[in-house]
């Protein structure tokens, strides 16, 4: 029987699930875009029925924060619509979901970290469309988890980290936004935390996150420190980097509840992922730069 369906597989989260479920043993099925599109209600419902999955974790999401602004619709449909179609698929044959979201749902003008029961408030197209996901998946009568989680990076996708090196390498100065304050988070320390969710029996919305936080500017000079580049970072602010979509100046996630994962600190997660790089730099991977 298979443990776990992974939805959104392809992406950057949805591959470190998968190599997280390898590594634990799991029969896993893994679905990236091409082979389960979530708008589609149907196809959803016969693929988790197929599958039969204790467990689902969907990692399916449209996180192009900026476009969401200009097709709102669209952000809505997969985080949204598509959400409830994968809770109310695993609802229909008893799976447990693990579905992810953002700190992106909070309006950003707290002074000290978010809560699980904070209100929320996106001022983002992306984080309005994420909230309807979390209230579809609250509705779909399915056993749930709701994993708030923040400012990812990882192997297998675009992230700030690999803009940084890439920018870095080129460049001797930079600037960088350092009014934005959040917590940085390894996809290889979130994985495992979402497998032991699924596994688990915790319920309702939980916040995983990289322990501490910093701002964008903060993040970059560490990582041209750990990497020994010698590249200098000056300080710029959201006002003068106009972007389509607001930012929320300060999205750092706590949690109130005893049951949370804790994840490790985020400079421990800059670290390990910096010498996973290496590494796949040194096997000579595909794509892969030191
Ligand atoms: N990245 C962050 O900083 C961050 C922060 C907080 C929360 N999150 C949340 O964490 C989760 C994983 O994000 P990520 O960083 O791994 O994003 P990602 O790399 O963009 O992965 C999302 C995946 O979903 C796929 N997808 C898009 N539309 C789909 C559809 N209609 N049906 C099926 N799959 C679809 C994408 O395929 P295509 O690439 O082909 O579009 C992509 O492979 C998301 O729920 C996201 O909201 C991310």
């Amino acid at each position: 029987m298979t443990a776990l369906l992974i939805t959104g597989a392809g992406g950057m989260l949805g591959q470190a699930v998968v190599a997280e479920a390898s590594t634990r043993g799991h029969q896993y099925a893994a679905l990236d875009r091409a082979g389960l599109d979530v708008t589609d209600a149907p196809a959803v419902t016969r693929a988790v029925a197929q599958a039969a999955p204790a467990w689902v974790i969907n990692c399916a999401a449209y996180t192009d924060v900026d476009g969401a602004e200009s097709d709102p619709r669209g952000a809505l449909a997969v985080n949204g619509a598509g959400a409830g179609n994968v809770a109310r698929a695993a609802a229909a044959i008893g799976a447990r979901l693990v579905h992810l979201s953002t700190d992106y749902v909070f309006d950003g003008r707290s002074r000290r970290p978010y809560v699980e029961s904070d209100p929320t408030g996106p001022p983002s197209s992306y984080g309005a469309s994420k909230l309807a996901g979390e209230r579809e998946v609250a509705a779909s009568g399915a056993e749930h988890v709701i994993v708030r989680t923040s400012w990812l990076f990882g192997t297998g996708g675009r992230n700030f980290v690999d803009t940084m090196l890439e920018l870095g390498a080129q460049r001797d100065r930079l600037a960088v936004v350092s009014d934005q304050v959040g917590c940085p988070t390894w996809t290889g320390h979130l994985a495992p935390a979402l497998l032991g969710l699924a596994e688990g029996d915790v319920a309702g919305v939980v916040h995983a996150a990289g322990a501490g936080s910093c701002s964008w500017h903060r993040l970059a000079v560490e990582i041209f420190a750990l990497a020994g580049l010698d590249c200098e970072v000056g300080e710029t602010s959201t006002a003068a980097v106009a972007r389509p979509a607001p930012r929320p100046p300060y999205s750092v996630l706590g949690s109130e509840r005893s049951d949370a994962p804790r994840l490790p600190a985020w400079r421990e997660g800059l670290r390990a992922y910096l010498a996973q790089r290496g590494a796949l730099a040194r096997a000579g991977a595909p794509g892969s730069t030191a």
